[in-house]
């Protein structure tokens, strides 16, 4: 699994080198690359991939699709550091975008990178109908505005310090994680047209995205800064709507376990060809950082 993901990361920080290296140089295009690259785990493209090989989507497609993903997914992050946000100084092993740079400038530089995955998908090095493009275009906008990242975001800091119920706090982390990974889940199934599958695959994505964002919330708890390449133990701090601090965290381990083995039942029809996407979300869950 980990040559595998490496093999994916590589290759997605290479199309993404040689995308921005095509751009116009421009004074923002520093600080974009800089939230950018290199780091992440490139979890999200593995996603993709995996799920391409059950329908046999081609590799560089997908590759292309995992880098516009990482491109809302960096942005997200460097808006996520901010003061104003969760004021956060360490990302990925060093300053922050804002710490390096200037607020203003991590702010440009974040709407930037949300604006290039969309030219990303629409490129035309994409190989894929104009009809199936606008398809992702549309769905990634979705995942990324008012109704997933944007929307569970906002949710994420006005619950700061509130009791809030199980069922909320679940719906907000399926929104500012969850749907990026249901974008992952259903792109291939677009691209294949099997219409009758997006709504299983919408599912089993945002359960993979809320088991990834429980595991960063386990990792928050009782990880290390060093290790992790972020700081730790803040959420608690912040007080923070997690499971951890509505179930206590052995009670969230056992709800991660039990979330893994309804996904794999899920998958249990695509037999051989979902072990992969298996392998990955025991990744997820046992992961460190
Ligand atoms: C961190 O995501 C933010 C969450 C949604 C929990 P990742 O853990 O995928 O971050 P990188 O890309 O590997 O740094
Ligand atoms: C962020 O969740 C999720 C996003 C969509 C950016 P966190 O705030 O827990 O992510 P980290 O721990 O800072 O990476
Ligand atoms: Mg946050
Ligand atoms: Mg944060
Ligand atoms: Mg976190």
């Amino acid at each position: 699994m980990k040559e595998k993901l490496n093999k994916i990361a590589k290759d997605t920080n290479i199309f993404l080198k040689k995308y921005l290296k095509s751009q116009k140089k421009t004074d923002l295009i520093i600080p974009m690359t800089y939230g950018l690259l290199p780091g992440g785990k490139k979890i999200r493209s593995k996603i993709l991939v995996d799920i391409g090989k059950i329908f046999r989507i081609n590799y560089q497609n997908l590759i292309q699709i995992g880098a516009a993903v990482e491109c809302i997914h960096a942005y997200s992050l460097i808006h996520d550091d901010l003061p104003c946000m969760d004021n956060d100084s360490l990302r990925r092993g060093k300053l922050s975008t804002h710490r390096k740079f200037s607020e203003s400038t991590a702010i440009l530089a974040g709407n930037s990178l949300l604006t290039i995955a969309f030219e990303i998908l629409s490129n035309h090095s994409l190989r894929l109908n104009n009809k199936i493009k606008i398809s992702l275009v549309k769905l990634i906008s979705e995942c990324s505005g008012h109704s997933g990242i944007a929307g569970g975001q906002y949710s994420d800091l006005r619950f700061e310090k509130k009791k809030i119920s199980l069922k909320r706090v679940i719906e907000m982390q399926v929104k500012k994680t969850g749907k990026l990974f249901s974008f992952c889940c259903m792109a291939p199934v677009i691209i294949t047209n099997k219409k009758n599958y997006l709504k299983k695959f919408d599912k089993i994505g945002s359960d993979i995205g809320l088991l990834f964002q429980i595991a960063d919330d386990l990792i928050d708890y009782s990880g290390n800064t060093q290790k992790v390449g972020k700081k730790t133990k803040k959420d608690l701090k912040k007080g923070k709507a997690t499971l951890i601090s509505l179930l206590g965290y052995k009670n969230t381990i056992k709800y991660s376990d039990k979330l893994k083995l309804d996904i794999f039942k899920r998958l249990n029809i695509f037999g051989k060809k979902a072990e992969d996407l298996k392998n990955t979300i025991n990744y997820i869950i046992a992961r460190n950082k």
